[in-house]
């Protein structure tokens, strides 16, 4: 679970819709949770509630699967993700200066989303492309052999 932003309004239609679905199902949280997230983008506070109701479970129940796995936001996603790797290959050729350079570019830090929904920012244990040392991702790009140079160019090309 990360993630701190701005306020965006949740489409709760779509919640709506794939709550129905389970409606009086055991043993789908998680299938809704990851379904929502898809849908949606992220978890917003109204549909815990709706999928407790739905699922006849406690909100403990939601919250303590929310908590416990890493892939659920409960704040709004911006529609790009960039992952920038912290890894040991990548951390002694030089991610921290990428690191700063992407927050530096877009005024957020790690784990934050721009004002403009257009991007949010993780770092990661490893990308499995160390070869590529330093690396980062944007969505499902890999950009390796990375400079904080090259990390404007790349960053306009999602702008
Ligand atoms: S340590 Fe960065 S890709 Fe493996």
């Amino acid at each position: 679970m990360k993630g701190r932003t701005k306020s965006q309004k949740p489409d709760l239609t779509k919640v709506d819709k794939i709550v129905s679905k389970y409606k009086g199902e055991e043993g789908v949280l998680i299938s809704v949770l990851q379904e929502v997230q898809a849908e949606v983008g992220w978890i917003p506070l109204q549909a815990i509630q709706r999928i407790a109701d739905a699922l006849e479970v406690s909100l403990g129940q939601v919250y303590g699967v929310l908590t416990f796995y890493a892939q659920f936001y409960l704040t709004p996603r911006g529609r790009n993700t960039i992952r920038v790797c912290r890894g040991t290959a990548c951390y002694v050729r030089g991610t921290k200066a990428n690191l700063r350079a992407v927050e530096r570019i877009l005024g957020i830090k790690e784990g934050e989303t721009t004002s403009d929904f257009k991007f949010s920012l993780e770092t990661v244990a490893c990308l499995g492309t160390c070869f590529l040392a330093p690396v980062m991702m944007i969505n499902r790009n890999y950009y390796g052999k990375l400079t904080p140079g090259k990390v404007g160019t790349i960053l306009k090309q999602y702008s």
